[in-house]
C-alpha cells in the first residue's frame, strides 16, 4: 500500500465534515444548480468559493460564511448578479477586503465572460482574479480531481515531518514542494490534498503530534528520528 493510499482509507473513516464537502451519506445528490452527474461537492462555484474564504482565515470562521453565502447565492451566476455591496456586507467580519472585491469580479467574469463554467486546469483558474498558484491547484484538485500538487500551510508541516525536511523555511518550500508532488496520487488527488490538511490540523498539529494515532507513522521519518515536534523550522527573523 502506498502512504497515499494508507492516508485516503484514513480520511474515509476520519474526515472533518465541512460544509463544502460532501457528507458520505449524501456524495452523489445534486443541489441546485449543479448537473445531475457531480456531487454537490465537486461543484466548482462552491469549491473555488470556500478556498477563496480559506485564504487567511480558519476553517472553524469560515463554515457560517461558507452557508449563508451558498444559501443567498447558490451559483455562480447569482452572486455575479449580486450588487458589490451586498457580497461586501455577507463578508463582514471575515477580513481582508481586497478578497470580496476579487470574489465578485470573479463571479462576474466567469457568469459573463466564461458562461459560467469555471476553467477546469491549473492554468486555466490562475487566469481568474483573486486566484493565486496554491488556489488555483486547490480547485484543480478538488473540484476537477486533477494531480496538482497543493502545499498549504498544514500540507507543509505533514511533509517537513514526513521526509524530515530540516532546512528551515521558506528555502525549504521548493522541497516540500517537490517531495508533496512525489506523493500525489492519480487516484482521488483531490482528496489526498485534503485528507493531508485534515492530518496536519487535527493529527500532525504543530505540538505534540499524534503520531501514536497517525495513519503515516510507518514512513514518518520524522518520528523514526524523534525531531517531529522540531520541523518545520523556520529561518530566524
Ligand atoms: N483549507 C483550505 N482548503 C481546505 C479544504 N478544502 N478543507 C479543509 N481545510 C482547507
Ligand atoms: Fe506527523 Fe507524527 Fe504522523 Fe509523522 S507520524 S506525519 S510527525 S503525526
Amino acid at each position: 500500500m502506498t502512504l497515499a493510499q494508507a492516508l485516503l482509507r484514513w480520511y474515509d473513516r476520519h474526515a472533518r465534515e465541512l460544509p463544502w464537502r460532501v457528507p458520505p451519506n449524501s456524495a452523489g445528490k445534486s443541489q441546485a444548480g449543479d448537473s445531475e452527474t457531480k456531487g454537490w461537492l465537486a461543484d466548482p462555484y462552491r469549491v473555488w468559493l470556500s478556498e477563496i474564504m480559506l485564504q487567511q482565515t480558519t476553517v472553524a470562521a469560515v463554515a457560517p460564511y461558507f452557508m449563508n453565502f451558498t444559501e443567498t447565492w447558490p451559483r455562480v451566476e447569482d452572486l455575479a448578479a449580486a450588487s458589490l455591496d451586498d457580497v461586501l456586507t455577507a463578508w463582514a467580519g471575515l477580513g481582508y477586503y481586497a478578497r470580496a472585491r476579487n470574489l465578485h469580479r470573479c463571479a462576474c467574469f466567469v457568469a459573463d465572460e466564461l458562461g459560467g463554467i469555471f476553467p477546469d486546469t491549473e492554468e486555466g483558474l490562475l487566469e481568474l482574479p483573486g486566484v493565486g498558484p496554491y488556489t488555483a491547484a486547490a480547485i484543480a484538485a478538488i473540484a476537477f480531481d486533477r494531480p496538482a500538487t497543493v502545499v498549504d500551510g498544514n500540507i507543509e508541516r505533514v511533509v517537513s515531518r514526513l521526509f524530515a525536511l530540516s532546512d528551515p523555511l521558506p528555502g525549504v518550500k521548493p522541497e516540500i514542494k517537490r517531495c508533496t508532488a512525489s506523493l500525489t496520487p492519480n487516484e482521488r488527488p483531490g482528496d489526498f490534498a485534503q485528507a493531508m490538511m485534515d492530518l496536519g490540523a487535527t493529527v500532525c498539529v504543530p505540538k505534540s503530534p499524534k503520531c501514536m494515532l497517525c495513519p503515516l507513522s510507518e514512513p514518518c521519518m520524522a518520528r523514526a528520528q524523534g525531531i517531529a515536534e522540531t520541523l518545520p523550522r523556520k529561518a530566524p527573523k
